[in-house]
């Protein structure tokens, strides 16, 4: 009756490092509890071999705690010292001359201070650790070990063997979230979970990292869409991240390591040897940043991890309706990504609401602020270093702003970057399979992170959500009203039908999804030629070149995107019910599909592959009239045909949605009349931006001679417009960057996907 207990075998190198040292047989005399982790770990890997579980417990529990305990010593006697020393000895200094030194004699009584501040902390570091505390510092290969968790892997079987079956499998579990490869682990788990008298409560986490713990739940909480609780957890998560960063950095001044230097060659001079400590310190503080975003068991961390708090902050708080900690909230983020733009229009947007005189006042956190700040100048240091010694420094953050990299360093990292553009541009053909699995891989963590934003800010007044997800019974979906007046909807409409008379190349063909219907469309930017030759009103093609950034703008804001989205293709569509082709009619307007994958319903799966446009994010469709017989929009499951919601048009409104395999939808018949709309695809990923919409920006730039291509928000301040002022300057850099990066990538788009010819645009029609 007994399952299979597949343990892995125990590791080879510990039953040597076992054999090497001395082991002190069960039950003798010797105080077993003062020995170091790692002779303990021997000690139960021993008794294991031997069978002897009840020794391996008392073992490797003692080994867990002798580990943990050494840390803990550690910690709390660096920081104690850390904390003596900045008191004292200066202070008392400078009583005694109350005269300010000479320039001259001030220069070897300022080193001499220095050095003297070193000797107390490091008399005081020497009396709060024990004797010995050199014999508790675990060599590399077994400090591995405990980070495996592998005590826990034989922990698990033997307290199968004397049937303590919880703790079985709590250690079982906090052994696979470290190992999730790990496949015999797994089949215990699975295992266990049948065996009865084991509870669901069994399964805990026994080395779960608090921070992370909060964090998470907090997360799902907010996805949730429980703000009260979210914050709740949120704030507890920065309470334990605080600990953990004071810890983890405590922890980073341990001794030299010569890293494949000969030490027995090392002469490195006064300075040069402490500065060569100094940084290798201050890179490992530096890295607990990424430590502690790292989760048990995955390779990424999360990226931004201390940010994001804050952008989860702001949200909830704003949501329950706490705008003077929103506002705290998001000019904390600002301070680590001051140009984020949906950041910046939130917090115009709290400050709105609450009124400048009580939202100017509010402050980015303090705790936070002192972080930044500490974090910059340790940064300017260490690429000082890097800069002058040559001693590497990968930054572990994405805020860190340019000026702080000296000139030379940046100019001989972009000779670097170019000579490895240079290098990877030869093996670029190697290199194309690598970037699309890596391509998935942030398409997957993307998707990931869609389930979490949703119900931002719609960004302009006269705005309205008309339905959410939830109420159209799915995910990533919205529809929003007041985009368009009645007159600017049949502004839109006749430009469309005077857009298809003057011939853009449509000319009221057949849709290409029945015989039904006829089709015109015309896109933004032929419709500004047209505009130009004066043959449609150049207002309305002007008005629709708006309104698509308007959209754009909203489903940015509205989904909570940090990156920016582009437009991938755009277009306004008129679909007309041909008379007498109506009787009998069984076909939709436009089938079920999804807009970035190939819907096999029979199958009930999505291919993500070309054809299909697999680069588009989200997608939506804005309506300009409702007065026609049957053209519902509508989504369904994923066998196209259990209807989950459905979407009446009308002028003004906007269906918006994400493209992936979640939304699957289509178009009923059009029976009697003219349906138009305004088809709209986006993409994330800037490569695929549309070529013609860079075009149509030049031309409303040219023609109308603005600045700027985006809409500022209707609302804003004197001091705002300040500001949008300034930016607008850098936006237009930033549209030039870009339009270079987009140059660059064409060439590899092209050669990769099909080009959408002018002849195929019907094809690609699919609203
Ligand atoms: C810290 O300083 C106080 C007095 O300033 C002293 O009593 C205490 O022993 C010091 N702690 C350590 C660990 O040296
Ligand atoms: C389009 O937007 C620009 C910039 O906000 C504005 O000046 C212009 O009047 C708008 N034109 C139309 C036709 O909506
Ligand atoms: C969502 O589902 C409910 C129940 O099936 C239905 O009554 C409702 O109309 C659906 N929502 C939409 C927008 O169609």
């Amino acid at each position: 009756m007994a399952p299979r207990v597949l343990l892995a075998r125990p590791l080879f190198g510990l039953l040597v490092l076992a054999a090497q040292l001395f082991v002190p047989a069960v039950g003798a005399e010797t105080d077993l509890s003062s020995l170091p982790a790692d002779m303990l770990l021997a000690a139960g890997t021993e008794a294991y071999a031997r069978g002897d579980w009840s020794a391996v417990i008392l073992h490797m529990e003692r080994a867990l705690r002798a580990r943990e305990a050494h840390r803990a010593r550690l910690i709390q006697c660096r920081l104690r010292c850390a904390a003596n020393s900045t008191d004292g000895l200066p202070a008392k200094d400078e009583q005694q001359h109350p005269a300010p030194p000479a320039v001259g004699e001030r220069r070897p009584l300022d080193d001499l201070r220095f050095f003297g501040q070193l000797l107390r902390r490091a008399g005081c570091l020497r009396k709060c650790l024990p004797d010995g505390a050199s014999r508790y510092q675990l060599g590399e290969e077994t400090e591995l070990e405990f980070r495996k968790r592998s005590p826990y892997n034989y922990l698990q079987v033997a307290y199968f063997k004397i049937n303590k079956l919880d703790k079985a499998v709590a250690a079982a579990h906090t052994f696979f979230v470290a190992n999730p490869g790990h496949m015999e682990m797994r089949q215990n788990l699975d295992y266990y979970q049948m065996m009865a008298g084991v509870k669901d409560s069994d399964f805990v986490d026994l080395e779960a990292k608090p921070h992370m713990e909060e964090f998470r739940l907090g997360v799902s909480y907010y996805t949730e869409e429980k703000p009260q609780a979210a914050i709740l957890h949120l704030e507890k998560a920065l309470e334990a991240y605080w600990v953990a960063d004071t810890e983890c950095r405590a922890l980073c001044e341990g001794p030299y390591d010569y890293e494949g230097y000969n030490y027995l060659e090392y002469n490195a001079d006064l300075f040069q040897a402490i500065i060569d400590h100094y940084t290798q310190v201050l890179s490992c503080k530096q890295g607990c940043v990424t430590e502690l975003a790292s989760q048990t068991g995955s390779e990424k961390p999360i990226e931004d991890f201390l940010p994001s708090h804050f952008n989860y902050l702001q949200f909830a708080y704003y949501n329950s309706g706490d705008y003077e900690k929103a506002i705290e909230c998001a000019k904390t983020y600002l301070l680590f990504f001051p140009n984020d733009e949906v950041m910046k229009q939130n917090l115009a947007y709290y400050t709105a609401v609450l009124g400048d005189n009580l939202a100017t006042p509010v402050r980015p956190r303090k705790d936070v602020e002192l972080y930044w700040r500490r974090s910059l100048l340790e940064k300017e240091q260490l690429f000082f270093a890097y800069d002058v010694f040559g001693i590497p420094f990968v930054d572990p953050d994405t805020w860190t702003p340019e000026e702080v990299i000296p000139k030379r360093l940046q100019e001989k990292q972009k000779v670097e970057r170019e000579t490895a553009a240079r290098i990877s541009e030869e093996i670029g053909n190697l290199m194309k399979e690598i970037e699309n699995l890596v391509e998935e891989k942030t398409k997957e963590s993307t998707d990931m992170n869609k389930l979490v934003r949703e119900g931002g800010p719609l960004v302009y007044d006269g705005l309205g959500i008309t339905m959410n997800s939830k109420l159209l019974n799915g995910s990533q979906r919205v529809v929003v009203d007041g985009f368009l007046s009645d007159e600017e909807c049949r502004a839109l409409q006749r430009l469309t039908n005077a857009a298809a008379s003057a011939g853009d190349g449509y000319r009221g063909k057949t849709s290409p999804h029945t015989p039904s219907e006829t089709f015109y469309g015309v896109t933004v930017y032929k419709a500004l030629k047209l505009g130009q030759e004066g043959k449609v009103p150049m207002q309305s093609a002007y008005l629709y070149y708006n309104v698509t950034e308007k959209v754009r703008l909203v489903m940015e804001s509205y989904f909570r995107l940090d990156t920016p989205l582009h437009f991938s293709y755009s277009h306004l569509v008129c679909r007309t019910a041909i008379e007498d082709k109506q009787e009998d009619r069984a076909d939709p307007s436009h089938p079920v599909h999804v807009d970035n994958c190939i819907l096999n319903a029979e199958a009930l799966v999505c291919v993500k592959e070309p054809p299909a446009y697999t680069f588009r994010d989200y997608s939506a469709i804005l309506y300009l009239n409702g007065d026609f017989e049957g053209g519902a929009f509508y989504f369904t499951e994923l066998d196209a045909t259990t209807v989950t919601a459905e979407v009446q048009p009308q002028c003004g409104r906007a269906v918006g949605f994400s493209s992936g395999s979640e939304n699957p939808h289509g178009v009923k018949a059009v029976t009697k009349g003219q349906r138009c709309a305004i088809a709209l695809w986006f993409t994330l990923d800037p490569r695929h931006s549309e070529r013609e919409r860079v075009q149509a920006d030049d031309l409303v730039r040219m023609l109308f001679n603005t600045e700027e291509t985006e809409l500022p928000p209707e609302k804003e301040t004197v001091a705002e417009k300040e500001i949008v002022a300034e930016k607008e300057i850098v936006a237009e850099k930033e549209i030039v960057a870009e339009k270079e990066i987009v140059a660059e990538k064409e060439i590899v788009a092209e050669s990769s996907t099909p080009a959408p010819a002018e002849d195929t645009t019907l094809g690609k029609d699919e609203l």
